[in-house]
């Protein structure tokens, strides 16, 4: 098979360097890839947003089978693009990733189809968002959440245990801070638990679970300071019990694939749904329409089988013949950033130690690495991902910290904490 992936981060390095080791691969392309995924694949200068610069790389190459990564050309419709030219792509097209596009889209799918989560309402204006929080303050809410509708990088949700904060966050996008992602706005009840994720292929016909894995958001240690696109993750989640499985098998997912089938959604990817868990009982905060960063490494880490296999025959509603197993060993990943990030930070900075990293039996997913003068640099927020297994978490964990305490650049930051919530609940 010749396989291209779409993107450049620690998820589609992961995606490549599980591809790479699948047998049905010949040939494996990046579209336009990093520094790190330069190894195992090899990189196109096309970006992301190019859809049909995207799709003629693909028809020239006789490329077999195409694995989007990111959020923005699934819902800029790249699937929709491809098939168009009978190509084969892993990712649900742009009415389906609406699910992750649209807050108020996948809230009223939820209900429809009787998915557990946040009770809410949707506000087309600020001033009836005004009033909706005040009712909820008064009725005695400790916190509430406030969400811009559309894709906003991360940064479009704030969890606020004021009236003045959620207030101020509401007016702020509809004051246009997160452009037109902001003209419409969700708010919704704070939930409280532990949160997980879970990624499920979806073929349309079927559904199935892969392992769960668990991210840390915030910047700062136990879980302090402003949320990030994710600073390191651990699979499987403790917090995802048997019972907590069987319930979202039963409350998520079926209705997931129910919902799929009678809304005649074309939806052949990776749903990713985004729970709280309290009392053993799964709610879900927000669907994503792809794999999550870093949750993909802990996960791709653990992964056995033949992934491209796996994902084609998602693609081609085949599903239910695919082979998926897991090892039993836990895998960590820990997230080294640029200083400043998720705020202002700076590029360019030299990395070093890579190749000592890796001997510790580490494997580095690069997110935001670029190649100059020879010299692999920081070119993101979120640089890399160190990612090990062990024979326990404690043990995953060492050695996620022994391939990090090799890397430097200048500026370099990670949590130390990554996998301590794991640990609590052995
Ligand atoms: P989302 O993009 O909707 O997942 O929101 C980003 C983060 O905000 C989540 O990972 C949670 O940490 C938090 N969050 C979202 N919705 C809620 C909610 N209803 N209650 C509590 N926290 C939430
Ligand atoms: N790590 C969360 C995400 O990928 O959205």
């Amino acid at each position: 098979m010749k396989v291209l992936v779409i993107g450049s981060g620690g998820r589609e390095h992961a995606l490549a360097w599980a591809l790479k080791n699948s047998p049905a691969v010949e040939e494996l392309y990046c579209a336009p890839g990093n520094a790190g995924i330069a190894e195992v694949a090899q990189c196109v200068s096309i970006e992301v947003s190019e859809l049909d610069k995207l799709a003629d790389f693909a028809q020239e190459n006789k490329i077999d089978l195409t694995v989007v990564g990111p959020e923005a050309p699934l819902c800029a419709g790249v699937v929709d693009v491809f098939r168009a030219r009978g190509l084969t792509v892993f990712g649900p097209d742009k009415q389906a990733a609406m699910l992750e596009g649209s807050k108020d889209f996948a809230k009223e799918f939820m209900i429809k189809y009787g998915i557990p989560t946040a009770k809410g309402c949707a506000c087309t204006d600020a001033a009836s968002a005004r009033e909706y929080i005040k009712k909820e303050f008064a009725a005695g809410a400790k916190g509430i959440v406030v969400k811009a509708d559309g894709l906003a990088a991360g940064k479009g949700v704030l969890v606020a245990l004021s009236e003045a904060e959620a207030v101020a966050f509401s007016d702020q996008c509809f004051d246009g801070e997160f452009g037109s992602a902001g003209a419409k706005v969700v708010i919704e009840e704070m939930l409280t638990g532990e949160e997980a994720s879970i990624f499920a292929l979806c073929d349309g016909k079927s559904i199935v679970a892969l392992a769960p894995s668990q991210d840390h958001k915030r910047i700062f240690d136990n879980d302090a300071g402003p949320n990030t696109g994710g600073m390191g993750a651990y699979s499987p989640a403790p917090v995802v019990n048997d019972i907590v499985s069987k319930r979202i098998e039963e409350k998520v997912l079926k209705p997931f694939l129910k919902g799929v089938q009678a809304e005649n959604l074309h939806f052949r990817g990776v749903i990713f749904v985004g729970l709280m868990i309290e009392n053993d009982e799964p709610k879900v905060l927000e669907f994503n329409v792809r794999f999550g960063d870093p949750e993909t490494q802990p996960v791709m880490r653990r992964f056995v089988g033949d992934l491209a296999d796996v994902l084609y025959k998602t693609a081609t509603c085949d599903l239910a013949n695919a082979r998926i197993a897991w090892r039993d060993e836990p895998a960590v990943s820990v997230v080294i950033a640029s200083a400043g990030y998720p705020g202002k930070y700076e590029k360019g900075k030299v990395i070093s130690g890579l190749d000592k990293a890796a001997a510790t039996g580490a494997v580095v997913f690069h997110a935001g690495t670029a190649f100059k003068d020879g010299a692999i640099v920081s070119a993101g927020g979120r640089v890399l991902g160190v990612s090990a297994l062990g024979k326990d978490i404690a043990d995953a964990i060492a050695n996620a910290y022994k391939g990090v305490a090799e890397i430097s650049f200048d500026g370099a930051y990670y949590r130390k904490d990554i996998g301590a919530k794991a640990l609590k609940k052995r």
